[in-house]
């Protein structure tokens, strides 16, 4: 799939296919989001693939756990169908003190990677700025190590529905030459 389909036809899908991923495939996507921008290019991902079943259901247990009240209506359970997770994780000594901005360039990366190859999957946050605790728990279940962050849990699958195209706020009311323009909003 050429680069501008994409990124303009990748959706986030919550429900997928019983079929494995084979590892080779999961390898492919990984050393693509690999090659996402980091600061001081401290390249200071580690990704943790998942699949076991009890392991993929306590971190959807976790996401559920420490869901904020309005986004309840949105429980994570589709994290225990995927037949994968990977959890985006950084090393803090190689990351410059830009943790997340690095955690989530590399979750972007991945998406669109897993979209070219067929695949689909969901951006889920593995912290809460306001609650430190997701991340903890996260870190025991995976037992990341002290330098370790997670970043993103992020479920992968072949689609079992496949979203139509978004609506997308027009283009000119983005853009801004010079200085931001009030009168376009
Ligand atoms: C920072 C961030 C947090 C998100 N958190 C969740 C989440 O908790 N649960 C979920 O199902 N989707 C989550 N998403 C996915 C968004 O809902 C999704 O990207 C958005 O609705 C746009 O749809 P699209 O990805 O198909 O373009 C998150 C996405 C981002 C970027």
């Amino acid at each position: 799939m050429q680069l501008d389909e994409t990124i303009r036809t990748r959706r986030s899908v919550r429900s997928y296919q019983a079929r494995e991923l084979p590892p080779p495939l999961v390898d492919e996507i990984l050393d693509l989001a690999r090659h996402a921008p980091s600061s001081m290019d401290g390249q200071p991902w580690c990704f943790v693939v998942l699949r076991d079943p009890e392991t993929k259901r306590r971190l959807a247990d976790l996401k559920n756990a420490y869901c904020p009240p309005q986004k309840r209506v949105y429980p994570a359970d589709f994290l225990a169908e995927a037949p994968v997770i990977v959890a985006v994780c950084v090393h803090k000594s190689r990351s410059h003190g830009r943790e997340l901005e690095n955690g989530i360039l590399a979750t972007g990366f991945l998406l669109l990677a897993a979209h070219a190859r067929g695949l689909a999957g969901v951006y889920l946050s593995a912290y809460q700025k306001e609650d430190p605790r997701l991340a903890e728990q996260i870190a025991r279940l995976l037992r990341l190590g002290p330098d370790v962050q997670p970043v993103t849990v992020v479920p992968l699958g072949f689609p079992r529905e496949a979203p139509p195209p978004k609506l997308l706020r027009p283009l000119e009311t983005m853009i801004h030459h010079e200085s931001f323009d009030l009168g376009l909003l």
